[in-house]
C-alpha cells in the first residue's frame, strides 16, 4: 500500500503522517513548501510539491499511489473563494485524478455540521457549504470512499473514548486532531467504513469499542 496524504503540513495531517510511518507504510505527501515538511513530518516521507487547486501538480503522485487520504482544508483569511477554491474545487480535483488512477479507497477529512447552512461556520466564506458539496461530488464519483466528520479538532490528545455516528446525527463536541488521523488510518483496514459518512467526537462516559465495532455501528 503506498497512500497518498494531501494536507500533510497541516496540524491533522501531520498526525495522520505519523500514524501510517508507524504502520512502517510507505507515504507520499502532497506538500506546498518543502521546509515546512521537512522539518514537520518524518523524513523517510516521499515529498511531492503540489497544490490541490492545481491538478497537474497531483498527477504524477496520485499514479504512484493506491489509496488516498485528505486533510486539506482553506485558512481563515479575506480572500472570500478560499473554502471555495480548496474545500470544493481542490477536493474536486483530487476526486477526478483518483478515478482517472483507480485509487482503491478516498478517506476526506470533513466536519460536523456540513448539512447545515446556517450554521455560524459559514460565515467563513461557506466553509460547511463548501465541503457538503465536495462529500456529494466523492459519494456520487463511484469512487469507494470514507467521509470523516470531525467535531471541534483540539491540539491536546485525551483519553476519552471515540463517539462514531452517521451522517447528521452529531452537531456539537470535539476530538483531538490525534484521534482524528487514527480514524483515517484505521478506515484504511476496515471493510466496515468503506462507503459511509461517519461523524467523531470523543466523550468522557463513553463505552471503549473497536474499531470494527465503531465503523460496523454506523
Ligand atoms: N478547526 C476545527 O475545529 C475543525 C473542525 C472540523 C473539521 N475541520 C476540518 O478538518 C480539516 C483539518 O483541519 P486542521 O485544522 O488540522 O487543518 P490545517 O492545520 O488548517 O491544515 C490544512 C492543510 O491544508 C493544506 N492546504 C491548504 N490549501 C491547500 C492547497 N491549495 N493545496 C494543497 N494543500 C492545501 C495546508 O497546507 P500548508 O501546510 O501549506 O498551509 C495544510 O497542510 C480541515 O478540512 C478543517 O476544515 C476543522
Amino acid at each position: 500500500m503506498q497512500v497518498l496524504v494531501v494536507g500533510a503540513t497541516g496540524q491533522t495531517g501531520k498526525h495522520i503522517v505519523e500514524d501510517l510511518k508507524k504502520r512502517n507504510i510507505a507515504v507520499t505527501a502532497i506538500v506546498r513548501n518543502l521546509e515546512k515538511a521537512q522539518e514537520l513530518l518524518p523524513s523517510e516521507v516521499n515529498f511531492v510539491l503540489g497544490d490541490v487547486t492545481q491538478p497537474d501538480t497531483i498527477a504524477e503522485a496520485m499514479s504512484r499511489c493506491s489509496v488516498l487520504i485528505c486533510a486539506t482544508g482553506a485558512a481563515p483569511s479575506f480572500d472570500f473563494t478560499g473554502p471555495f477554491q480548496v474545500d470544493y474545487q481542490g477536493t474536486k480535483n483530487l476526486v477526478d485524478l483518483a478515478k482517472a488512477n483507480n485509487i482503491e479507497h478516498f478517506i476526506l477529512v470533513s466536519s460536523l455540521c456540513v448539512s447545515k447552512f446556517f450554521h455560524p461556520l459559514n460565515l467563513f466564506w461557506l466553509i460547511l457549504y463548501w465541503k457538503q458539496q465536495a462529500e456529494n461530488y466523492i459519494q456520487q464519483s463511484g469512487l469507494t470512499y470514507t467521509i470523516v466528520r470531525p467535531g471541534g479538532l483540539k491540539n491536546e490528545d485525551n483519553t476519552e473514548n471515540i463517539v462514531m455516528s452517521s451522517a447528521d446525527t452529531l452537531f456539537e463536541g470535539s476530538i483531538p486532531r490525534q484521534k482524528v488521523a487514527q480514524v483515517c488510518v484505521e478506515a484504511l483496514f476496515n471493510n466496515e467504513a468503506k462507503n459511509k459518512i461517519v461523524e467523531i467526537v470523543t466523550q468522557p462516559d463513553s463505552n471503549a469499542q473497536t474499531w470494527q465495532e465503531l465503523f460496523a455501528g454506523v
